[in-house]
């Protein structure tokens, strides 16, 4: 099974990124070849909402009109068999990063040629509240709730919190394992 995981953190040795590495760990004993990316490393420019009425030719042909990485990006999405979306908790919400790629990818599937390859594709949500430690639930909510409107099979949101991310490694790594594992 091909992968990819999606992380919103800017920090490769981050409490996010080693979230998401229990995962990648889980999903490589089930076989799975992984490919990880950092959005905020990507040239990923918000939304410009194009026309008067807010759409674009995101609507009309499922594709975006700004030429960044936003279609490398879609096209890996598209490639992997299951995805792994993982996010710093901000204000209690994903990182601007991944809003940023959210956005932007939920108009592109909103298309029937954009959602292709996309809609019912399993996806394992991982939010990471790294300060008090607060707000990882409704980060969850959020997540789950863009990853839905995308068309993804949404499989598991795994809230974690600075004060059990040791606890939380190895139900993520179990959740690695099953999500490769054909993860339904
Ligand atoms: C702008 C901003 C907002 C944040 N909001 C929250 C929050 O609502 N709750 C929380 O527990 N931590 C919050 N934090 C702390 C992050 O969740 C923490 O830094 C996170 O673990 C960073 O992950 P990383 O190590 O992958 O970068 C916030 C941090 C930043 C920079």
């Amino acid at each position: 099974m091909k992968t990819l995981v999606i992380c919103g953190s800017r920090n490769p040795d981050g409490r996010t990124a080693r979230a998401a590495g229990a995962v990648v760990t889980g999903m490589k004993k089930a076989g799975a070849t992984v490919e990880q990316v950092f959005l905020p490393a990507l040239k990923l420019e918000r939304c410009r909402q194009c026309d008067d009425g807010g759409w674009g030719l995101c609507l009309r042909e499922g594709r975006c009109v700004i030429d960044d990485d936003l279609a490398d990006l879609v096209e890996k999405v598209r490639q992997a068999d299951a995805l792994v979306w993982a996010t710093p908790v901000y204000y209690s919400d994903v990182s601007e990063s991944l809003r940023a790629f959210g956005d932007r990818l939920r108009r592109i599937c909103t298309q029937e040629t954009g959602r292709l390859s996309i809609k019912g594709k399993p996806a394992l949500g991982v939010c990471v509240a790294g300060g008090g430690g607060g707000g990882s639930l409704p980060c969850c909510v959020s997540l789950g709730h863009l990853l839905t409107t995308c068309g993804f099979d949404v499989v598991d949101m795994i809230p974690v919190r600075r004060q059990n991310l040791e606890a939380k490694l190895l139900p993520l790594e179990i959740a690695g394992q099953w999500l490769a594992s054909g993860g339904r």
